[in-house]
């Protein structure tokens, strides 16, 4: 029985593993964040939310902010406390035991893999926006639940990144920090374009669907929590950049302003999306749309400034996709390096990229991309990473009572308070996504813990 809560030590040894080159600092580190940040969630899943929520969507994003908020501070102490790339796995190996540590890293598989499908859906309603005018067939461009076939743009775009990503091919910190200035001076438009048309008989009914997550008479899950459950979405990434913690120069320092200071720029911009969203146009008219943001620009009679948006989020997505992609691989590789999964799938091939594992995730999360609906799919990424931001969050308070004096670079202010505020916010938010969500979610840990007692637990090398 103890054997299942076994520990790794603080100091996390990889022995004579293979070591990963320290090349990034928090310049690139803000820009990874900012650019596995502001994704679908900002551009499509707008339109989910105020289906869920109307005008009170703001609200929404602000709850989810703050919730968010919380866990990048946990995440900025812990990160620089254990400075490993397998993130919230790692951390709860230390921490909390190794069952708990697969549990997590299980979860883990849910958001980097299916944030990769999410945002490949969302780039593909900015994509098909421009391809068909020209021609290309709209049965092409939907799963069937949307009454298409097949939704090609997605699985085009995954094969694309994945390509790339088995070349060894990574986007450089210029590339990535020119993309990421792409999508920021695209929102910044919007807001100024937009914001000019506020009109506050937009705002009323404030709150048609009530606070609570609740199902309304169509079967869908509604009121402001439910839209926050899904909006979630939109601020993570940030948990990402801890992912790279064994290539940062100096992760004490530059972790915490990576996190932090991509999260809390994000919400700024974000909170300002919202409130020009929603005050330019009735929510009626973008709810449930596939590029809201666009619609929105086109409907006030500025169809110029809704082709830069798309054109920018078509440019700009595939950052997205990079670095959960990546993140990913780094995720499995450090589960394969502890024995936890089979080493052979994170073997690398000569030019330095886990091939192999990348193919085997892209495949999966393209047949998702291809069928699925985004907020079927992107409700499943958030109930991985809420389980995640939970044990982190836990973590956190944990480390501060067993080594308060233990080195940290990073100290979250308050720590008591935000870590159970992180806690409780985000179990409430999982409890908003909509039931069969939670189903999933548990029939997939189920499925993990099985593959744990049956494979894992007997293998696990304990450094
Ligand atoms: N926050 C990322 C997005 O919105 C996952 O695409």
């Amino acid at each position: 029985m103890s054997s299942l809560f076994r520990r790794k030590p603080i100091a996390v040894e990889h022995g004579d593993g293979p070591v990963l080159a320290r090349t990034l600092s928090w310049p690139h580190l803000v820009a990874l964040g900012v650019g596995a940040i502001v994704g679908t969630g900002i551009l499509t899943l707008i339109g989910v939310g105020a289906d869920r929520a109307g005008p009170a969507v703001m609200l929404s994003f602000v709850i989810a902010g703050a919730i968010c908020a919380c866990a990048a501070l946990a995440y900025a102490e812990m990160s620089t406390m254990i400075p490993a790339s397998g993130s919230a796995y790692t951390y709860s190996y230390v921490v909390l035991g190794e069952v708990i540590a697969w549990v997590i890293g299980w979860s883990l598989i849910l958001e980097y893999s299916l944030v990769v499908s999410t945002v490949a859906v969302g780039w593909s309603g900015y994509a098909s926006a421009l391809l068909t005018p020209l021609g290309f067939p709209v049965a092409l461009t939907n799963g069937p639940e949307l009454g298409g076939i097949v939704n090609l743009p997605a699985v085009f775009i995954i094969a694309v990144v994945a390509g790339l990503l088995c070349l060894g091919t990574r986007e450089s910190a210029t590339l990535n920090a020119m993309l990421v200035a792409v999508k920021l001076v695209a929102l910044i438009v919007f807001v100024a374009v937009a914001l000019p048309h506020f009109d506050a008989a937009n705002l009323h009914p404030f709150m048609p669907h009530g606070f609570s997550a609740s199902v309304d008479v169509d079967g869908k899950e509604r009121g402001v929590m439910a839209a926050a459950a899904i909006i979630f979405f939109a601020f993570y990434g940030f948990d990402a950049i801890s992912t790279a913690a064994e290539e940062t120069k100096n992760p004490g320092r530059d972790l915490s302003i990576g996190i932090i200071g991509s999260m809390f720029g994000c919400i700024v911009i974000y909170v300002g999306v919202a409130v020009a969203a929603v005050g330019a146009l009735s929510y009626t008219r973008f709810a449930g749309s596939p590029e809201p943001l666009a619609l929105i620009l086109r409907d006030i009679g500025r169809p110029g400034f809704a082709t830069f948006l798309a054109a920018s989020a078509v440019i700009a997505l595939p950052t997205v996709l990079l670095g959960f992609l990546f993140g990913q691989s780094r995720i499995f590789f450090v589960m394969a390096r502890d024995g936890l999964l089979p080493g052979a799938l994170a073997k690398v091939s000569r030019r330095g990229a886990p091939v192999r594992i990348t193919l085997i995730t892209a495949g999966l999360v393209a047949v998702i991309a291809g069928v699925m609906p985004i907020d079927a799919i992107a409700a499943l990424a958030n109930a991985g990473t809420l389980a995640a931001f939970v044990a982190v969050c836990v973590c956190m308070m944990v480390m501060r009572r067993r080594a308060p004096d233990a080195h940290r670079t990073f100290r979250a202010p308050l720590a008591n308070v935000v870590g159970t505020l992180g806690v409780l916010g985000c179990v409430y938010l999982f409890f908003s996504l909509p039931f069969k969500t939670q189903e999933y979610f548990f029939l997939w840990n189920v499925a993990g813990l099985v593959l744990y007692f049956v494979w894992g637990r007997k293998r696990a090398v304990v450094a």
